[in-house]
This record gives structure tokens, sequence and C-alpha cells, in this order.
């Protein structure tokens, strides 16, 4: 017997970031994302005679394998039977919402393999404690998830939306976002003030969103982006993701919205540099980046649909 599903990854235009409850994985903040079609996660759940874990076509770390046996146990109590397939079509860990795309394809294909049939609420709960963004990525489209639990999908005008990931590196983060998380809610003396502004920020992101304020959007992702970084450049040891390539883009981006190109930048728990604008002003985006000498570029535009099962038999 098989399972195959599918899900993408998805970028938060607030972060999440710090936990209240590490338990059940309930987040300090609201955060809202996109979720985008390029970076996806294909996982088959298939029978086997004793439990093992493939992650990109090589046997996973044992730290991997474990994660994933232990986020398995949410749905069965016999975990030794499965093997666990899963495929990134981007680099793994990089800052990039594998863990989103990954723990949301697990649990959609979990739920089916082991006849679980949590319902939307139960199947979200079970999803954040894999990650707590791939609550997101189990939905297209825009996405909040507010800082009571609850998630929940907006019809913003966004087709003409289009993501332009520029990918500075590869390499695995410097630290897991995981643990990163509960360093800067434990010893950054800005955390307090992260957490008014991004439930703040996402209140006026979701308004900016519905009444297609492109630019109001830009302006509240990005020092969004730059609070989150904040709070976790204060904690002790500091913890710094962002590179000089990284500053580089938000120049480039800096040079663009001021001669009225609409695009803004984002980045998450790593130094890639991730850009929204819109289908008009794609190729001014890619060329000015081009240019600028950053040419591993991948455009993406929302996904209609967040994790999905493809085939089972
Ligand atoms: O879901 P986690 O534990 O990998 O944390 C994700 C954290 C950020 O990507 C930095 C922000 C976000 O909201 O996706």
């Amino acid at each position: 017997m098989f399972v195959k599903s599918t899900s993408y990854a998805n970028f938060a235009l607030v972060k999440y970031w710090g936990k209240k409850d590490s338990e059940k994985v309930i987040p300090f903040n609201d955060s809202v994302s996109v979720t985008w079609d390029i970076f996806k996660t294909h996982t088959i759940l298939q029978s086997a005679s004793s439990f093992s874990f493939v992650l990109n076509n090589n046997p996973a770390s044992e730290k991997d394998s474990e994660r994933v046996k232990q986020f398995l146990k949410h749905f069965t109590d016999d975990v030794d039977t499965v093997k666990v397939i899963s495929q990134n079509t981007f680099p793994t860990a990089a800052g990039l919402a594998s863990s989103a795309s990954g723990f949301s394809a697990l649990a959609v294909a979990a739920n089916r393999f082991f006849n679980t049939a949590f319902d939307k609420e139960q199947l979200e709960a079970v999803t954040r404690k894999g990650s707590g963004s791939a609550v997101r990525s189990l939905y297209g489209g825009v996405v909040r998830w507010r800082n009571d639990g609850t998630v929940e999908t907006l019809a913003a005008p966004i087709e003409d939306y289009v993501l332009v990931v520029v990918l500075l590196t590869g390499d695995k983060k410097v630290m897991p976002s995981r643990e990163a998380m509960a360093h800067t809610v434990t010893t950054s003396p800005y955390f307090p003030a992260w957490i008014d502004i991004a439930n703040r920020d996402a209140n006026t992101l979701c308004t900016a969103l519905m009444e297609g304020d492109f630019d109001t959007v830009g302006d509240t992702a990005q020092s969004n982006a730059m609070a989150m970084h904040a709070s976790m450049l204060a904690a002790t040891p500091p913890i710094v993701y962002l590179k000089d390539e990284t500053m580089e883009v938000i120049r480039i981006i800096d040079g663009l919205r001021q001669n009225k190109t609409e695009c803004f930048y984002t980045m998450d728990a790593g130094p890639n540099v991730k850009v929204i604008s819109r289908k008009h002003d794609l190729d001014t985006v890619l060329n000015a980046l081009r240019e600028g000498g950053f040419s591993d570029l991948h455009v993406g535009r929302p996904a209609k649909r967040g994790a999905f099962i493809d085939d089972e038999g």
C-alpha cells in the first residue's frame, strides 16, 4: 500500500518567530504567508517491514529520521511498518521553508495512509508539531496563522504577484529555526516588542492585501522581516543569518522601489532573499538582480492550493 502527496513552501510576509506554548506549538504572534508554486516536496508513504526515511535519495540522518518518526506517532502506534520517501525540489534546511512543505506533505499523506481522517483543526494541530510554519502550507494563497493557533485563508487579489527567490547559498542554516526562536524568546530584550509589532503588522498586512494596496504590503513585509532579524541580533549570543550579499540584494530592491518599480524583499532563517513583485515589473526586477551579479534566480507564482494527495494504491 502507498500514498503520494505534494506540498509547496510558503514564505511569510509577517513572520512566525517564537512559541508561547512549545508543546502545542502555539505562536506568540500572528503570521501571514503566501504559498508559492515553486519549491515543492513530494512524499511517499509505503508499507515496509521496518521504519526508514529516505530524504532526497539518501538515507536521512538519525536526527531527521527520529523527527519524522516522532511526528508519525501522532497518527499511529505502529510506525515500524512504514517507509517514508521525501524529495525536495530545492535545497533542504537553507531557510527555504523545506520544513513547511515537508511536514505539510507528510501530514496529509499520513492522514490518508493511517486512515486517521483528522478534520481541519485536528490536522492543523498535528501538522504544526512537525514545524510551525508547515500549518500554513496546508493551504494555497494567503494564509493567516493566528496567535490562538487557528488558521484562516484570505481571498486576497494576489493573482499577479510574482516571487523571485535570490539563492545566495544552499548551505545549511547556522542554527535551525526551532533553536534560534527559543534562544530569541529567552535572551533577546527586543522580543516583547517583536510580539507587539508582529501582531500589529499582521492586521495592517491583511487589510492592505485585501485592498490591493501593494505599497503598504511591501512596507509592512520589509519592516517586519527586519524587526524579526533585529530581535535575533539582540539575543545573547546574537543570531546572524544575513550576509553581505543579502544586504547587496536589499540595496538593489530599495533602488528599484525608489524608481517606482513595485517590489519588496523578505528574508527568513537564512541569508537568501525572497523578492515579491508583480507580473508587469518582473523583467525589470530580474534584470536589475542580474546586473547586480545575482544569477541564481527562481521565479514562482501564488499556489492555488496547499498540500494534496497525488496518488494512492
Ligand atoms: O516553522 P519553523 O519552525 O521552521 O519556523 C519558521 C520561521 C520563519 O521561516 C523564519 C518565519 C516564518 O513564519 O516562516
